[in-house]
């Protein structure tokens, strides 16, 4: 298979990344924040979750950000939804892009959402069926697709029985997530090629890496190789599930990312300098330093006069 000539990057920093910070974050902040990735060229932005404010204090404020949003014509600003009452209050915001999530373990099925995997798969549905005639656009994801903090190694085949259910029941795209960052490339293989050959296309499908071990980008270069075009990352390398226990680091970062894509000469059409920027901004709000390799050089390449 050919390596994509073109990617799309969605940056889940203002879900993935905020939803795992111990620091109360103003809702103001959140809002600028989404709007700067917007000026940062994002085709695709996950902007918040309607969880239960309960489970996830920290986006017990999504509908204003949802709404507050500056909305650029063209860009889709997904929302993430665990259930039919995440939905209603999501169509109520006006949302036109949710994800919905389903785990493959059944261990972390109920520590994250109180529900067995075929309970969320009956919600899943019953989501797809009330958001199609909304006009609200789903993608979903499969999360601990490779590893489970529970369970261990999770299997080719236990990822294959979710996805076949999600695309049957109507999911744009079905999106991979390594939640706790344990995949390989070896993993990366191993669990795509048979759903690739059995399921579905490259094109309807998305990676979700955390970086936890250090192989998210190893991990792009092997989902590359296979065709794979659609990735989440976010800005500054932010990001976590509280439901995944202590091993659940920063996705992959946004910045890196980029660079790699770059050095490839693959197109994604994001301007790296002002992903930069956004990083900078939300630093001083999370209060602790920033994972991203790239941020932490400070960038590309720059030079300075050779000492003498
Ligand atoms: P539950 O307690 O089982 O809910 O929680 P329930 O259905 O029994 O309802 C109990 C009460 O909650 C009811 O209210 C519901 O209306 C209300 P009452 O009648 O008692 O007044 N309720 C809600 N309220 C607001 N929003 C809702 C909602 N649903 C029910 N959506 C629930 C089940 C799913 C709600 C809960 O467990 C939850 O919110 N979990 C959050 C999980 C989460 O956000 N995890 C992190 C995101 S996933 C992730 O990070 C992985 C990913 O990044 C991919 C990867 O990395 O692999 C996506
Ligand atoms: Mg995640």
């Amino acid at each position: 298979m050919a390596r994509p000539k073109q990617v799309r990057i969605i940056d889940v920093g203002p879900r993935d990344g905020l939803q795992n910070e111990s620091a109360r974050i103003p809702t103001d902040v959140k809002i600028r924040y989404v709007d700067m990735l917007t000026d940062a060229g994002f085709g695709w932005i996950e902007v918040t979750s309607f969880v239960h404010p309960k489970a996830v204090p920290q986006m017990a404020d999504a509908d204003e950000v949802y709404r507050s949003i500056r909305k650029k014509r063209g860009v889709r600003y997904t929302t993430l939804v665990p259930n039919p009452r995440g939905l209603e209050r999501a169509i109520a915001a006006d949302v036109r892009d949710i994800a919905l999530f389903v785990a493959a373990t059944e261990s972390f099925s109920r520590a994250n959402i109180n529900r067995s995997i075929a309970g969320s798969l009956d919600d899943a549905q019953a989501v797809i069926e009330a958001a199609r005639p909304a006009g609200v656009r789903v993608r979903a994801y499969i999360s601990v697709a490779f590893g489970c903090p529970y369970e261990g190694v999770v299997s080719a085949e236990q990822v294959r029985a979710v996805a076949d259910r999600l695309f049957e029941l109507g999911a744009e795209e079905v999106g991979l997530g390594d939640t706790i960052g344990v995949a390989t490339p070896g993993d990366v293989n191993r669990v795509m090629e048979p759903v690739l050959a059995k399921l579905a296309p490259a094109e309807k499908w998305g990676l979700h890496f955390h970086d936890t071990r250090g192989t998210a980008l190893a991990n792009v270069m092997a989902s590359l190789e296979l065709g794979i075009s659609s990735y989440d990352s976010s800005a500054g390398g932010l990001g976590g599930c509280p439901f995944a226990g202590p091993s659940a680091a920063g996705n992959l970062a946004t910045e890196d990312l980029i660079y790699l894509l770059d050095g490839l000469e693959i197109e994604h059409g994001v301007s790296l300098d002002k992903v930069l920027g956004a990083s900078r901004f939300i630093v001083d709000a999370v209060g602790h330093p920033l994972t991203s390799k790239v941020y932490q050089a400070g960038g590309r390449l720059t030079t300075v006069p050779a000492p003498r």
